[in-house]
């Protein structure tokens, strides 16, 4: 693994709930070696009138309510963390040179740079604006860019922010973050699917009969309502986190891991991707008053912030089919919501039925297109998040016959659990900030990746769709039903969906 080289790490937004949430505990995280901790400095910048010390408080308070000592992490914060006020207008960008140089004057640092733009969507582009007027897009060592979700709003909005980010850096130096694409369960997709023959070699239409991507929340929208009711759930979550999911499942084998091969792979596959039919192939909701565990929670429109007449979708569900050789015919389903049961990240991935039943209750032979013919798919659930691992379910003899003297047939299932053969799961925020600062972009968005995900959904985007509400806690609106029926991807819990079952003489 490269080494962590000398650098600055500059984070515009730095007041913000993610710095403290997220970017201070990695950045801190990825400092344990004493030798990388001394010359690596992280310059957090926003509009507020910060001190350095005052940002320091800040992060100690982080890092203790993610249950550090105080202790431990005093010495790095007041080390490693500094703080520049970016003016009350937001664009003091020679106030932010003149500081960054001498800092790096100061800690012997050659101009390694990286700018994590954690900021509101609408203000990416005037930063990469400011850093290139004041010659901040290039230095004397590496300079990277990155830019978090949501990458635009639109193709037109995406298509118009890459161009903006492409009159100041090159593509090498731009970092565009989907952290789905950090977790290591959304990496091992790719070792699951290209170091196992025993299952690529059933990737494809002959085996498959659909694939089901599922990721729901319990949670609400929190305290991010002026943003989220703007986005949607569309935007916030299907046009990013659901398509990377649904690219690695899709693609084709890469010809190296080198990160353009990867994305080569992952845009050729969503170029295949047809637009869904806004009016067949898609349901949007949005969440009513309801409890979740047991705890009454408020509808949508009863939220912080949110208009009381919004129409905002809180849930999106659809079909998406991939016009090319391995999946033609294969249908995919995406579904995706706030205040559903519960917390689920999961790819299900039914298998066809075998060709003939010979085991009925009858004893007569069936075929799995008849009417009452059981002949239970086999099924692999990939688990992201909560649990994660893997189960493969199939069909065995259930000991014994039953009252008819005929064979019995139960689903069982095998399962790998990520944290009982690993422990726990590294941070999705962790792997990302070590790859931003070791140069490796494989785990991040090309430019050309966001522009086909946008325009994959374009009609969806403007379609003026119906809205239709279903009560906080349950799987989303009734409507969903008329995509899919039955879902498969309802829980690793291993006493939950293994319920078919048939029999044979
Ligand atoms: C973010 C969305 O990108 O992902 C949020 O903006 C969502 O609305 C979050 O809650 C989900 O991430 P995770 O890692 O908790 O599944």
């Amino acid at each position: 693994m490269p080494d962590i080289q000398p650098h600055l790490f500059v984070i515009f937004g730095a007041t913000g709930d993610l710095t403290k949430r997220k970017l201070i505990p990695a950045l801190y995280h990825l400092m344990q070696d004493a030798d990388v901790a001394r010359r690596c400095v992280v310059l957090g910048t926003a509009r507020s009138d910060w001190t350095d010390e005052r940002f320091r408080e800040e992060a100690r308070a982080a890092l203790r309510e993610q249950g550090y000592a105080e202790e431990t992490v005093a010495e790095w914060c007041t080390r490693s963390l500094h703080y520049q006020c970016l003016g009350a207008t937001g664009d003091d960008y020679s106030g932010l040179r003149d500081r960054i140089e001498q800092i790096e004057r100061h800690r012997d640092l050659p101009g390694n740079r990286a700018f994590y733009l954690s900021l509101p969507p609408g203000i990416y582009g005037p930063a990469i604006e400011g850093l290139g007027a004041v010659g901040l897009n290039e230095s004397a060592g590496w300079t990277r860019v990155v830019v978090e979700k949501p990458f635009g709003h639109d193709l037109d909005s995406a298509r118009a922010l890459n161009e903006q980010v492409h009159a100041h850096f090159e593509e090498e130096q731009v970092y565009r973050i989907d952290h789905y694409l950090g977790k290591e369960t959304v990496q091992n997709l790719m070792a699951f699917r290209f170091g196992n023959a025993l299952f690529e070699s059933m990737w494809n239409r002959e085996h498959i009969d659909r694939v089901e991507i599922t990721v729901a929340e319990p949670l609400g929208v929190g305290g991010r309502a002026g943003y989220y009711d703007q986005s949607g759930h569309v935007p916030d979550m299907v046009q990013n986190h659901l398509t990377q999911l649904l690219t690695l499942v899709a693609m084709e084998p890469p010809s190296s891991m080198d990160a353009n091969a990867i994305r080569d792979e992952k845009v050729k596959v969503l170029n295949a991707v047809q637009q869904p039919d806004p009016k067949a192939d898609v349901v949007l909701g949005q969440y009513d008053a309801g409890s979740i565990g047991g705890e009454p929670v408020p509808g949508y429109r009863d939220e912080s912030d949110v208009p009381p007449d919004s129409d905002t979708e809180t849930f999106a569900a659809m079909r998406l089919g991939i016009a090319n050789w391995r999946w033609q015919g294969v249908p995919f389903f995406l579904r995706t919501g706030k205040r559903l049961p519960r917390k689920l990240t999961q790819i299900a991935v039914r298998f066809q039925s075998a060709p003939v039943s010979l085991f009925q209750g009858d004893g007569e032979p069936c075929i799995p297109q008849d009417a009452h013919c059981e002949a239970p798919p086999n099924e692999l659930l990939i688990t992201l998040q909560p649990d994660e691992g893997f189960d493969l379910r199939f069909e065995v003899k259930a000991p014994g016959e039953n009252e008819n003297e005929t064979m019995e047939l139960e689903t069982q299932q095998l399962s790998f659990s990520y944290q009982d053969a690993f422990g726990p799961v590294p941070d999705a925020y962790e792997t990302l900030l070590r790859d931003i600062i070791v140069g490796d972009p494989t785990l991040f968005v090309r430019a050309d990746e966001v522009e086909a995900s946008w325009q994959l959904y374009a009609p969806v985007l403007e379609t003026d769709l119906p809205v239709q509400s279903y009560e906080a806690g349950t799987w989303g609106p009734d409507a969903v039903d008329r995509l899919l029926p039955t879902w498969t991807s309802i829980g690793r819990d291993p006493s939950s969906p293994a319920t078919a079952t048939s029999t044979a003489p």
